[in-house]
């Protein structure tokens, strides 16, 4: 049976919904932790010439082979590479395969982070309403509902219930109707804890550590992970933006889209930086408290921060969970809706059964996650899945999940992103992707003399270079 294909109902639908993709715990979770690490304003710096010198490019390059094809990632892919090729339908599609693989892989541990906002908004409520126990240790907190196995399969399922039941209803009725709702409210809240963390006595401190380079404290591996990071923000690499890309219709304008998505993902970005930051600042002692791991800052410094220190906390401390999970939810979408795609018009399954049976097979892998939890936190016990170290390409890291965090965000959104900008860049031909950007709908800013020097020159060089850079062991994941 054929079906008519989806299409995104107006261009913003179509930026909110690429926008949800892209704002994620890979902003609020990963992005203000890294700038952490890497001691701010110089690092900031580097990213943001990533994000332009790469990210865009390649947002273009997904976007326009999607909506060229119209058809999901492995499809795009294999037109792409044999439009001046005609024997590269294999490698076409081995790169798309790759990327719905990628998808399916982070999906399943995504998933368990993205449970953890759903438990810490339970909690706060319940602070909110009851008080902040005064004798409770937040590590302990944590802990104790990371290791519990039971509650986090919970979580989770609830959270792939939640995810598959967005996609079942499809790209106009689910995807985008959910983003054209939650999207508002997610800058709504975050532009009110920027309020909230503005008015901090540690504020000042935060945007200096953040916007002032200081080229003294940059380390080399730091650009490598700034590189790695936009692909893993923006949704690269992976044919999430491709499969976006291939519901857009022929009205509407992709340079536009591209230049919006990566704006307001960048901005969310910085927000959340801010707002962490100006949070942590105000507190005596509490820069050597965060220092430990990124689950420290979201689920252990900030929970107790709203009911000691933050104006307005405990309205703010539920709603900024509210803001982790709705952010997290739009990403999942994305991810689910590669693998749904790719079996809806490679497989010729109907939207409803592969929804159904792509969510149940990576959930089966989410308990994988779910029991490797105590080796994520280096906590005894756990067994194989806790204990499991690839060679080389785990990047020395213990249990599966941290191992499958690993191997994603280093190897397959980087090589993936590097076929891609060849896809666009070498084998489309000139008239094809030309035809695509400059359609008469796109914006006084773009060059496509430009773009088309970036995509087959810079990013895909640049990718090379992180691509080596792994192989020599830098690990930015
Ligand atoms: N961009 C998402 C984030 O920042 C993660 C993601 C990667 C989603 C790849 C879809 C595809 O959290």
């Amino acid at each position: 049976m054929s079906q008519q294909r989806d299409h995104w109902s107006s261009n913003a639908g179509l930026v909110l919904a690429a926008t949800g993709s892209a704002i994620g715990l890979g902003n609020l979770w990963k992005f203000p932790f890294i700038t952490w690490e890497n001691n701010g304003g110089a690092f900031v710096l580097v990213y943001l010439i990533c994000i332009a010198a790469v990210g865009l490019p390649i947002m273009l390059a997904e976007l326009l082979i999607g909506r060229r094809s119209q058809k999901s990632a492995v499809g795009a892919l294999k037109e792409a590479v044999t439009s001046k090729w005609p024997g590269g339908r294999k490698l076409g599609a081995l790169v798309g395969g790759w990327g719905v693989l990628a998808g399916f892989i982070l999906l399943s541990y995504y998933t368990v982070i993205a449970g953890w906002s759903l438990y810490y908004f339970t909690q706060t409520v319940g602070w909110t309403l009851g008080g902040y126990p005064a004798d409770m240790s937040a590590g302990d907190l944590f802990n104790s509902q990371a290791l519990n196995t039971g509650l986090q399969l919970l979580l989770s399922l609830g959270f792939s219930l939640g995810t598959i039941a967005v996609v079942y209803f499809g790209v106009s009725k689910g995807i985008e109707r959910i983003a054209r709702i939650f999207l508002p409210i997610l800058f709504g809240i975050l532009l009110l804890m920027l309020v909230s963390a503005l008015g901090m006595s540690g504020a000042g401190e935060a945007l200096n550590h953040i916007f002032r380079p200081n080229f003294a404290e940059l380390e080399r591996g730091a650009i490598l992970e700034a590189l790695g990071h936009s692909f893993f923000t923006l949704s690269l690499g992976m044919g999430a933006m491709i499969t976006y890309g291939s519901y857009i219709s022929r009205k509407h304008s992709v340079v536009k889209a591209s230049g919006a998505i990566v704006a307001l993902d960048t901005l969310i970005a910085l927000v959340a930086t801010v707002v962490m930051f100006s949070v942590i600042f105000s507190v005596a002692g509490m820069r050597d408290e965060v220092g430990g791991s990124t689950v420290g800052m979201l689920f252990i410094s900030l929970p107790q921060l709203f009911y000691s220190e933050v104006p307005f906390g405990v309205v703010l401390g539920p709603l900024f969970y509210v803001l982790v999970a709705l952010a997290a939810l739009t990403s999942t979408i994305s991810l689910l809706e590669v693998v749904s795609a790719y079996l809806i018009d490679e497989r010729r399954l109907t939207r409803h059964k592969a929804t159904i049976s792509a969510g149940a097979a990576i959930f089966a892998f989410t308990t994988l996650a779910v029991l490797s939890i105590p080796g994520l936190l280096g906590v005894e016990g756990g067994g194989l899945l806790s204990t499991m170290s690839v060679p080389f390409f785990g990047g020395g890291k213990v249990g599966w999940f941290a191992n499958a965090d690993h191997f994603v965000s280093n190897w397959m959104l980087p090589t993936g992103g590097f076929f891609i900008t060849l896809a666009a860049g070498w084998f489309m031909t000139r008239e094809a992707t030309r035809g695509e950007l400059e359609d008469g709908t796109q914006p006084r800013w773009f060059h496509y003399g430009a773009w088309r020097f970036f995509i087959r020159f810079v990013a895909p060089i640049a990718v090379a270079a992180i691509i080596i850079a792994v192989v020599f062991g830098v690990d930015f994941s």
